[in-house]
């Protein structure tokens, strides 16, 4: 098992708070299959309030909740999904909607930071006349983007691309794993964002500090089948209301604090910079991600990792470059030691 000192592999690595603990040893608890855990329940409708949106279900991974989403769009075994091709959808995910769901991917190439344009996704959605066999059931946008730099999207490039995709009638999914940090970093409420998409699924499992879980939001209706999906997808999970505990402490006082983790990714940005000349513009760390580019070291960035890893500062390699990531059990300190570490690889 690793260990270190410092993890800013992901945000998904943080530990439960001790109110979380408490939470969940207390939490009421029911067979989430039929329906009748309180505290999932109550989970979820919480977060239908929050986005705006008229249900939510309650999820083991973002992986399923992106799933059962497609799933919920899904009109014909072949049929495309118009995304970027960073975007966890597009990559991570691609076999999964395949096996699962017959789905295929049209990929719009972003700008190096994960966006695309309104102009893109109309050119994406145009039908293949005379052929017609290229048929998009979906439009699926990420924000923030995981893989190409924790990028914020723009709520007007959100509405333009909507606007573009309900013309040719096509639903919006958007992958909001990271939609608090996008909310934080751009004074746009989540609803906001939401209101764009026809569903969406956000983690509390990532910046949110929960444990596990994510939420998929949409329609009573598309949840009421989305339901039906979760449990295909092998996702009822019982007395879930101990993880939904945890998941409601972390939806009421998570998103006040993420600027810190911002922060800190801006100041450990600017420092990698600094140290290592050309291998980021500090200028890119926009919420709680910090890519570096490894090739002014000329070291690959798995090197660099292991030498960072060697200082007891964990770090991953995300599209070619050395990603780290603050999150709730990163300390001012533990941003210290990182860039010490980063000073000590850089030496050699
Ligand atoms: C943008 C994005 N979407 C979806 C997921 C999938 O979430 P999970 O790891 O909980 O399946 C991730 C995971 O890192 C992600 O970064």
């Amino acid at each position: 098992m690793k260990s270190f000192r410092v993890d800013l592999r992901s945000d998904t690595v943080t530990t439960p708070s001790a109110a979380m603990r408490r939470a969940m040893a207390d939490a009421d608890v029911g067979d989430d299959w039929f329906g009748d855990d309180p505290t999932v329940n109550r989970l979820q409708e919480r977060a239908a309030e929050i986005t705006g949106k008229e249900a939510a279900l309650f999820v083991p991974s973002g992986t399923m909740a992106n799933q059962i989403a497609l799933r919920l769009h899904f009109r014909g075994t072949g049929h495309l999904v118009v995304a970027e091709p960073l975007s966890h959808v597009a990559s991570t995910e691609v076999m999964s909607s395949a096996v699962l769901s017959g789905i295929a991917f049209r990929t719009v190439p972003g700008d190096g930071r994960g966006r695309i344009t309104a102009e893109q996704v109309r050119a994406a959605l145009e039908p293949d006349e005379p052929y017609d066999v290229e048929i998009s059931d979906l439009v699926c946008l990420e924000n923030t983007s995981g893989h190409a730099g924790g990028t914020v999207m723009d709520v007007e490039d959100f509405r333009a691309i909507r606007k573009v995709a309900e013309e040719a009638g096509v639903a919006v999914h958007l992958d909001g794993a990271r939609i608090f940090n996008a909310s934080a970093a751009s004074g746009v409420d989540v609803a906001e964002y939401a209101g764009e998409a026809d569903t969406l699924m956000f983690c509390v499992s990532k910046g949110l500090g929960a444990p596990i879980g994510s939420l998929v939001c949409g329609g009573a209706d598309q949840m009421r089948e989305g339901r039906r999906v979760k449990i295909l997808f092998g996702g009822a999970w019982r007395q879930a209301g101990v993880l939904a505990a945890a998941a409601l402490i972390a939806l009421e006082e998570g998103p006040g604090r993420l600027h810190e983790d911002h922060e800190r990714a801006s100041r450990l940005g600017a420092a990698v910079a600094e140290i290592v000349p050309g291998s980021l513009d500090p200028g890119s760390v926009e919420t709680n991600m910090v890519f570096a580019d490894t090739e002014p070291l000329g070291m690959t960035p798995l090197e660099v990792t292991d030498r960072l890893e060697a200082q007891g500062v964990g770090a991953s390699v995300v599209s070619g470059k050395v990603r780290m990531v603050t999150h709730v059990d990163i300390s001012d300190a533990g941003v210290e030691t990182a860039i010490a570490a980063w000073r000590s690889v850089a030496a050699r």
